[in-house]
């Protein structure tokens, strides 16, 4: 059985490395593979949104700041701030609009967050750090706006949130003890409230900038990690910056495969957006360009091999056969311990998709060994070409396939048999191509699932065949083992 079998289905897709065109039309002939995400997608994700902007103010840092005001009758007050940190967040609701063009706005209302920390205060020349000091809390109620941009930098999708602005609706004092004179209570006020603006609004903003981009390597990185293995690996670059409209984002990636120190070339890919809807949650456009040169890795890995049993060869031929086996074979068969049947691609597959569907065109070579041996009794090269269609459901996925044609292109047999000839062709037709499939479809499955495409809820995936390309699409639910990852990551970070 082949341990590691060629990743045939892209998911989450958005990238690094660099190059990035400013116009799209010429990036698009670039473009391997592309990642719509529409409004009712957006929907989903924002659902959480405010999870992450509580990871982006829990994680802020707060500075330390110093002031000094001169009063009358008391000449300099010398102050600073300490120890901000921020208690029970809590966020009401966020919403977001799709701004064609531009980019995403959003708004976060009805923070509500307590800060508390110390302010360090003395008279003259004392220093601050000498001086006395008092505890205080603030209530404080605030609407934060950000409106982030994507663009393409080094390669990535990357986000700008340098449009970003606070509103505060409350901001209540408390001072410990309150056993300090009025006019220094007033001082603290008009000092801490003015203050923990500034720094708030600096930081906060400066987080979730902080936050969005770690957001953004995080899903590349993860991207990335779905799409490689072993020795294979896909550059999900971007080629150019990501198209906002009112329905959905759209980022276009130049899937390149990297195998053995080299990588694919993608031309005129033939990417246009007309060739997406925008129903569904989530689509992925993958040109045939990015799966050829996939096939050509599997296919030079050693990954399409297969080795069959006496016993498993025995039983297929029985099932599914109704022409009985030729003498040769059935003698071989006689002890199924001792013989073995391998077959492996003896050429790079090619895959040609069109509207009506995908074509595979593959050499595989044969050799059924009998006994101890070390020359097989039997070997041969064919030619064959299917149309192949997948689909995924209940987490597992599935080909069909219709042969279209076998012809043996050699054959070493111990006689010239014409018979045994068209036995091998429909052998070859009726077992050999669904065995075949059937192991692919467990393989592939397998490495879905350890690049952990079955952590994820997706209703009703669609797999459409186009010409030139395949477009995935499919609906989901939000990706809560993302987040939680994500959250982790960010914990990290600081
Ligand atoms: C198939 O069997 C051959 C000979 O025993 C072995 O060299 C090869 O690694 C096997 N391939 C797989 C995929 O198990
Ligand atoms: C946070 O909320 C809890 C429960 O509502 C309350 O007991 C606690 O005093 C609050 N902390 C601050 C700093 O307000
Ligand atoms: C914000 O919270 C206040 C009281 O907690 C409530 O009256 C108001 O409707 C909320 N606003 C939004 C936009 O959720
Ligand atoms: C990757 O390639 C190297 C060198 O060609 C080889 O030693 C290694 O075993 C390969 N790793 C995998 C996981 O196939
Ligand atoms: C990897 O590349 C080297 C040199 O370019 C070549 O000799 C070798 O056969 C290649 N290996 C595979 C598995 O394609
Ligand atoms: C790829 O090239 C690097 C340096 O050029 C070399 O160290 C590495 O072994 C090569 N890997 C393969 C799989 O050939
Ligand atoms: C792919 O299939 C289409 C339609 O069947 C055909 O016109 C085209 O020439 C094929 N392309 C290749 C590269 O075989």
């Amino acid at each position: 059985m082949p341990r590691d079998v060629v990743l045939l289905l892209l998911l989450v897709v958005l990238g690094a490395s660099s190059g990035c065109l400013q116009d799209p039309t010429p990036a698009y002939g670039l473009t391997g593979a592309v990642c719509r995400l529409t409004y009712p997608a957006a929907v989903v994700l924002n659902e959480k949104t405010t999870k992450v902007i509580e990871a982006a103010f829990q994680h802020a840092r707060y500075p330390s700041m110093k002031g000094e005001k001169s009063l009358l009758f008391i000449g300099r007050v010398l102050y600073g701030l300490d120890n901000l940190e921020i208690h029970n967040l809590s966020i009401g609701r966020s919403a977001f609009e799709l701004r064609p063009g531009e980019g995403i706005a959003m708004e976060i209302s009805n923070v509500s967050a307590v800060f508390r920390g110390t302010i360090q205060y003395g008279y003259g020349s004392w220093l601050v750090n000498v001086g006395h000091s008092l505890d205080f809390e603030i209530e404080s109620q605030i609407d934060l706006g950000i409106n982030p941009k994507l663009y393409c930098g080094e390669g990535k999708v990357a986000a700008d949130t340098s449009d970003c602005y606070l509103n505060f609706h409350k901001l209540r004092l408390h001072l410990e003890g309150d056993k300090e004179p009025n006019w220094l209570k007033k001082l603290f006020t008009d000092f801490i409230t003015f203050t923990v603006k500034l720094v708030v609004k600096g930081q906060i903003c400066k987080e979730i900038n902080k936050v969005a981009n770690i957001l953004a390597d995080f899903i590349q990185e993860q991207a990335e990690q779905f799409l490689s293995d072993g020795n294979i690996s896909v550059d999900i670059g971007v080629t150019t910056a990501p198209v906002i409209t009112a329905n959905y984002i759209e980022s276009y990636h130049k899937g390149l495969t990297n195998y053995n120190n080299t990588t694919a070339v993608i031309r005129d890919s033939g990417f246009h957006p007309s060739q997406l809807t925008e129903q569904r949650m989530l689509y992925f456009w993958v040109s045939d360009q990015v799966f050829n040169p996939m096939l050509s890795a599997a296919h030079l890995d050693g990954r399409f091999q297969l080795n069959v049993s006496g016993d498993e060869l025995s039983n297929l031929l029985q099932t599914h056969l109704s022409s009985s086996s030729p003498e040769l074979i059935t003698q071989c068969l006689k002890d199924p311990s001792s013989s073995r049947f391998s077959v492996w691609s003896s050429s790079v597959p090619r895959l040609n998709t069109s509207s009506s569907g995908s074509s595979v065109w593959t050499q595989a070579s044969a050799e059924l060994h009998c006994g101890t041996g070390g020359t097989p009794t039997l070997s041969f090269q064919t030619d064959v070409i299917l149309d192949v269609s997948v689909s995924y459901s209940e987490k597992k996925l599935f080909m069909q396939g219709d042969v279209k044609k076998v012809s043996l292109i050699r054959a070493e047999l111990p006689l010239q048999d014409e018979k045994l000839q068209e036995f091998i062709r429909e052998a070859v037709q009726k077992v050999g191509v669904p065995e075949v499939l059937s192991v692919l479809e467990v393989e592939l499955t397998r490495l879905l699932d350890k690049q952990g495409t079955n952590l994820f809820t997706i209703f009703n995936p669609e797999v459409l065949p186009g010409d030139g390309f395949t477009v995935i699409q499919m609906d989901f639910g939000f990706p809560h083992h993302l987040l939680v990852e994500f959250l982790k990551k960010t914990l990290q970070s600081n």
